[in-house]
């Protein structure tokens, strides 16, 4: 599907080309193409591993050397203090955003450091470039999860979406559907059993079929995947996932969604913070993470109100970016925040030269671009900014969320949550993360300048058998 654009948001942009300066940006990041999540544990395949490094190029053409590029952010030699990269711990995720800052920061070349006695050492790899992906703490196992809030560990989110399999339009949904899931059981139960195949899994059959349709050259019962069938796999699939993700009589559901605004808030805040203070830090973040955290973040930002679309689950190695700008000139100094827009942008799949990111209004409004008040204000009404919120708003009160729990404590009733293991001191870290960064920059920034100090192993991407993946599902 194509996307359409509002005829004011164009003219929008239109006036305001060419005089304008991008401050900073933070992009949320799809990983590229991967094993399916029923054949755990998830992989990273070549093709995703080339889509992410694809993207890494595009972005840096536009980021760095282009004409939009951002005020300050070094075009070669990356800086550490300018950009961050995150992910949850997920093979899938983390390697991918390793494939997209190889694309981002290509090898400078050979660069010899002479020692104190005369020996020379030659940068492996070209002039490799070693950029730290840190973890977030939300959405570990994200890939290998079936289960949307098995990987946000929030006692409340998790009711909520469970309620989703009690509504009546999910009842409807599973009787009508039954004569259509029965006919696909051939096809999947070299992998599934026969009564797993219903809507109740909705996302599984279809990620089952989807990749089977990109890599196997041969798929049992094949002839019953005609075009419209395999539409209707995946769209009972966006129904399915957008349900879990979103409702808005239950807001809760998109603690994902909450979460990520919370750190755009905070990561974009800290550009202007650092802006303004006459620095050059905080440029760019990237963050990798699952499609049900871009479903919950479109439905808190009313973005179906701009595009149907987007109740649809976005193809890999999508990519939603928030572009922080100016139209004030800013050779004498930062400008002030009431003169600093935002604008939103996403791209469905990989994007290229050939196919770029496309503007939509926030917030059901009109406009391609909001004023920085504006968005902190509409951004504000559903961020979690801290753990504190986080514990009150998903009813916890154990674990980390034990420090803030007054009153009864109440009952926590952990409903389908597979348990993602790891996530209980977790949920904080993900708050903090951006907090926690820039110190990890600091301490980054004097031990290392260009090289060595790898957070990730990159081993196995090219063969495209990494190690394992997985990226939860929120
Ligand atoms: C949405 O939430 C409301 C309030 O909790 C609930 O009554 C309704 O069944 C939910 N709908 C779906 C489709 O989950
Ligand atoms: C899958 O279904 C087909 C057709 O009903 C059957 O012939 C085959 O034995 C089944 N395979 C497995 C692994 O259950
Ligand atoms: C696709 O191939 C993989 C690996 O051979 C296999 O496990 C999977 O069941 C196949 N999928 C389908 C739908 O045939
Ligand atoms: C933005 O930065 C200012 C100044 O550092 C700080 O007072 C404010 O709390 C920050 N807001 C957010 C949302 O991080
Ligand atoms: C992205 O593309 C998929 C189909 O490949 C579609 O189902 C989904 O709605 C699209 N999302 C947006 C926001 O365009
Ligand atoms: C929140 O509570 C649920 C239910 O008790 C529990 O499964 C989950 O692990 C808790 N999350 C955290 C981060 O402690
Ligand atoms: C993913 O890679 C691991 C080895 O690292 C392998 O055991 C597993 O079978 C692979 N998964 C798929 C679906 O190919």
């Amino acid at each position: 599907m194509r996307y359409s654009i509002a005829a004011p948001v164009l003219a929008l942009l239109a006036s305001a080309e060419g005089a304008e300066t991008i401050l900073g940006a933070y992009m949320f990041h799809r990983h590229g193409d991967r094993t399916p999540k029923s054949l755990a544990p998830t992989n990273l395949t070549t093709l995703g591993y080339e889509q992410g490094y694809t993207s890494g190029q595009y972005y840096r053409s536009r980021y760095l050397t282009g004409p939009s590029k951002i005020y300050k952010l070094n075009e070669d030699i990356v800086k550490l203090n300018q950009i961050a990269v995150t992910s949850p711990t997920d093979n899938v995720l983390q390697i991918s955003a390793m494939a997209f800052l190889q694309g981002l920061y290509p090898p400078v070349g050979q660069t010899i450091q002479v020692l104190a006695n005369g020996d020379k050492v030659q940068a492996p790899m070209d002039g490799y470039q070693l950029i730290p992906v840190n973890t977030v703490e939300a959405g570990s196992g994200s890939e290998d999860n079936g289960w949307l809030q098995a990987a946000t560990g929030c006692y409340k989110a998790t009711t909520s979406s469970n309620n989703y399999f009690s509504s009546s339009e999910y009842e409807s949904l599973l009787s009508s559907t039954a004569d259509f899931y029965k006919q696909l059981v051939p096809v999947v139960n070299g992998t599934l059993a026969e009564n797993y195949v219903t809507y109740k899994n909705a996302y599984i059959v279809y990620d089952l079929i989807n990749v089977a349709t990109i890599h196997n050259t041969s798929i049992p019962s094949s002839s019953t995947l005609t075009a419209t069938t395999l539409l209707q796999t995946r769209t009972l699939a966006d129904t399915h996932e957008w349900n879990l993700a979103f409702n808005a009589s239950s807001p809760i559901r998109s603690i994902a969604g909450m979460q990520l605004a919370g750190e755009i808030l905070t990561s974009l805040n800290s550009t202007i913070t650092s802006g303004t203070a006459g620095k050059t830090a905080n440029k760019l973040a990237i963050q990798f993470g699952a499609y049900a955290t871009f479903l919950s973040f479109f439905g808190l930002a009313n973005l179906p109100a701009a595009n149907a679309d987007f109740t649809g689950v976005p193809d890999y190695a999508s990519v939603m970016v928030f572009e922080l700008f100016t139209t004030v000139e800013v050779a004498g100094g930062y400008p002030a925040k009431q003169d600093i827009q935002v604008r939103f942008l996403f791209h469905n799949g990989t994007t290229t030269e050939a196919s770029e990111p496309v503007v939509y209004p926030l917030f059901g409004g009109a406009s391609g671009a909001v004023s920085w008040v504006e968005f902190e204000g509409k951004m504000r009404q559903f961020a979690v900014l801290t753990t504190e919120e986080w514990c009150g708003k998903c009813g916890n009160t154990t674990g980390a969320c034990a420090a803030y729990a007054g009153g009864d404590g109440g009952e926590e009733l952990g409903a389908r949550g597979k348990g993602a293991g790891g996530m209980s001191a977790a949920v904080g870290g993900v708050v903090g993360a951006f907090v926690a960064l820039g110190v990890v920059f600091l301490v980054l920034g004097a031990g290392m300048l260009l090289g060595g100090l790898r957070l990730v192993s990159r081993k196995g991407l090219g063969a495209g058998k990494a190690t394992q993946v997985v990226e939860r599902k929120v």
